[in-house]
């Protein structure tokens, strides 16, 4: 059986966390699109890992590690992870990476770095060269990891350097080193060399011997290329369509959806974002939930949770199961505000939609709840949590028809209650 977890807002609700809980149960973790953008947290006995590329799973000894061929791998960031998990004791002889997956190369950086200088309207990327490496796949003049692992490489890398080198030499950007690049993915194309192989077909195989298997999303619903905020969205499809095409495995597998947010809700980079506290409140949700971004450590935009896009996302993705973390954030406020409708040109509005013109003029409509939860950390009992932290989910569950299955009451591996 195939469950999946996937970000349900703006990315960093919390997904490494769940995933590290769930694929104790699984046989293998796979991460199906993104790259590099990503920033995906655990802590494990105080100590923090950082997963930009690697599955957040990878941390269970007995779980098979998977980079789908729907990610994009930048080789240097993959090599640093292995280095640092190998010094932590992790092995890494549990990572597979699919022949199908595309490179990063550095042209790909120095462009999305160029466009963002140069479009009118920000996007606030994350500047890893995730869109120009997702352009060159559907240009198709992409890199797989097959193509890099042959002896072709040299002359397919030269090709797209000489082209690239054209662009960013008329709008007077550093040009790339055809020498310097080769001979530096010379290195990392023998150190990644034994774990490139068939994800598609091992997984199939898995899956014919009954093994679980658990997909993690990377960035979120409302960033993706389709259904999110476009233009301000990642070039990936984070929702579920992408975890079949960035696996290779059919919609009839997939049981558990997933969908991660928090107790209030955040967002790194531009675009409109409706429940937004441009004041002392979001200042004040940002400190106490360290909302700088894992990645770019960028300090994350903060505001109340909304029910009009999570229930967008719950629709999207079919979800069946709610993770929420950050209760004991939300809980040190003394009152919290969950929306639950817009008001767009003075008429109620219960169903999200990804014009970003509409959502610059929705206002939020809030319900307001009591906070000071106090010191729920331990609490593992969804019965043994304060009154007011059950109303506010209860109210949640209500708006949503969806069950919040988890909820995260710290950072740490163990702050987590099941029900
Ligand atoms: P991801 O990208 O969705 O995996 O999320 P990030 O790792 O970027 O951001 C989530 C942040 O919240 C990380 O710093 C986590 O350690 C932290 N975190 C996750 N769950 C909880 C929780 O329930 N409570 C608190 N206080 N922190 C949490
Ligand atoms: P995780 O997996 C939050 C945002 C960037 C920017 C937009 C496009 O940790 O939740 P890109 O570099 O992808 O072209 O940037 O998407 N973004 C994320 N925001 N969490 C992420 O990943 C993100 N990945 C991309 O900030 O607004
Ligand atoms: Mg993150």
């Amino acid at each position: 059986m195939v469950d999946v977890v996937l970000g349900a807002f703006y990315g960093d609700e919390g997904k490494g966390k769940l995933i590290d809980y769930l694929s104790s149960k699984a046989k293998y973790a796979v991460r199906f699109s993104g790259g590099n953008n990503a920033g995906h947290t655990i802590e494990v006995d105080g100590k923090k890992f950082a997963f930009h590329l690697i599955p957040s799973g990878i941390l269970n000894k007995d779980v098979k590690a998977i980079l789908g061929n729907g990610v994009v791998i930048d080789p240097k960031v993959l090599i640093d992870e292995i280095y640092n998990l190998k010094e932590n004791g992790y092995k890494c002889d549990n990572l597979y990476i699919s022949d199908k997956a595309h490179l990063i190369l550095p042209y790909h950086v120095e462009l999305d770095k160029m466009q963002e200088d140069i479009r009118n309207n920000k996007i606030g990327t994350t500047k890893r060269g995730i869109g120009p490496a997702y352009c060159d796949k559907f240009e198709r003049c992409g890199i797989r990891m097959e193509d890099f692992m042959s002896d072709e490489f040299g002359s397919m890398l030269k090709e797209n350097i000489e082209n690239k080198n054209k662009i960013l030499k008329a709008f007077g950007y550093d040009e790339i080193s055809y020498d310097k690049t080769y001979k530096e993915y010379m290195i990392y194309k023998e150190i990644l060399r034994p774990y490139v192989c068939d994800t598609t077909t091992m997984l199939h195989k898995a899956l014919k011997e009954n093994e679980n298997i658990l997909c993690e999303g990377a960035q979120a619903t409302l960033l993706d290329i389709d259904f999110g905020t476009y233009p301000f969205v990642t070039s990936s499809n984070p929702t579920i369509g992408g975890v079949c095409t960035g696996t290779g495995i059919g919609a009839r597998y997939i049981n558990n959806v997933y969908g991660v947010i928090k107790a209030y809700s955040s967002r790194v980079g531009e675009g409109p974002y409706v429940t937004e506290l441009n004041n002392s409140i979001g200042d004040k949700i940002r400190e106490l939930g360290h909302e700088y971004g894992t990645t770019t450590k960028r300090p994350r935009r903060c505001g109340w949770l909304d029910l009009v896009a999570l229930n967008y996302s719950i629709m999207l993705n079919g979800l069946n199961g709610i993770c929420m973390n950050h209760l004991d954030t939300i809980g040190k406020l003394d009152k919290i505000k969950l929306c639950v409708a817009y008001e767009i040109d003075g008429k109620i509005e219960e169903y999200f939609t990804t014009n970003t013109k509409i959502l610059n003029k929705a206002k939020p409509i809030y319900e307001e709840f009591d906070g000071n939860f106090g010191d729920i950390s331990n609490i593992k009992r969804y019965e043994d949590l304060p009154i007011n932290a059950k109303k506010y989910i209860e109210r949640i569950e209500e708006k949503t028809k969806v069950k919040v299955k988890f909820i995260g009451t710290g950072a740490g591996r163990e702050n987590i209650i099941i029900r």
